[in-house]
């Protein structure tokens, strides 16, 4: 059975690692988390005094950018992300590193060597990868792209509850605001913008339960996984 490689990109919380986590389970395949690889390396420049004051040390960032190692641990199906061999699955989640993620995001040099590590996960096939460029730079080629979107409201909703049930006191009006200008951020950047990838199939979940969502992605799958498409 050919093991293919499918992409999931779109905005910000419209539940991508949701669905690309539970595909990755259901078909026996990796799952990669490519957000999670720029927030570890915001949190790499937060430690070391590379970002003080929402001021971030380019130059010093790119100098260190060989000795940041970032890897993924997939035990029982919890899927753990290492900052040089160290879990930082938990401090990755916080507010502060979403406020301050799109400033490494969109170093041309980060997203280099963050497109290097993707493309080695994905060298054998067997891979659900989520993120902002995946199917339109990482795996142009991929069988199978998803593009998801969803309200602003919506997603800062769900976001929202997120925060609040893992014990973090934030404003609705505050995670909105960051999703929104996150959203420009992605979309507007000079380097690998979210674009809806060529071939891509675009999914509104605003009004979607994600059982349906998980199911319709899953047919898409299979369909390409036994060459119905
Ligand atoms: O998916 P996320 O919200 O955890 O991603 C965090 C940030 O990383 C997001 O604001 C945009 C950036 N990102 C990116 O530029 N390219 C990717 N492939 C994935 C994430």
């Amino acid at each position: 059975m050919r093991r293919i490689i499918i992409t999931i990109d779109g905005h910000s919380s419209t539940g991508k690692s949701t669905v690309a986590k539970q595909l990755a389970a259901e078909l026996g395949y990796i799952y990669v988390d490519s957000g999670a690889m720029y927030r570890s390396v915001t949190l790499y420049t937060k430690e070391n005094g590379l970002m003080v004051d929402h001021v971030l040390d380019k130059d010093g960032l790119l100098q260190a950018l060989p000795e940041i190692k970032i890897n993924f641990q997939w035990e029982n199906g919890v899927n753990k992300t290492l900052l040089n061999h160290r879990d930082v699955s938990e401090l990755i989640r916080s507010m502060e590193i979403s406020e301050a993620v799109s400033k490494v995001a969109t170093l041309p040099e980060v997203r280099a060597k963050m497109v290097d590590i993707q493309r080695s996960f994905g060298a054998k096939g067997g891979v659900v990868m989520d993120g902002r460029d995946i199917g339109s730079v990482v795996f142009p080629m991929a069988e199978l792209k998803i593009f998801m979107t969803a309200s602003a409201q919506v997603r800062a909703q769900r976001r929202h509850a997120e925060l609040l049930a893992s014990g973090q006191q934030v404003s609705f009006d505050a995670v909105l605001d960051n999703l929104q200008s996150r959203d420009t951020v992605d979309s507007q950047r000079s380097v690998s913008p979210l674009i809806v990838p060529e071939g891509a199939i675009v999914i509104d979940n605003s009004e979607m339960n994600s059982h349906d969502q998980f199911n319709m992605i899953l047919q898409l799958a299979k369909d390409r996984i036994y060459g119905r498409v």
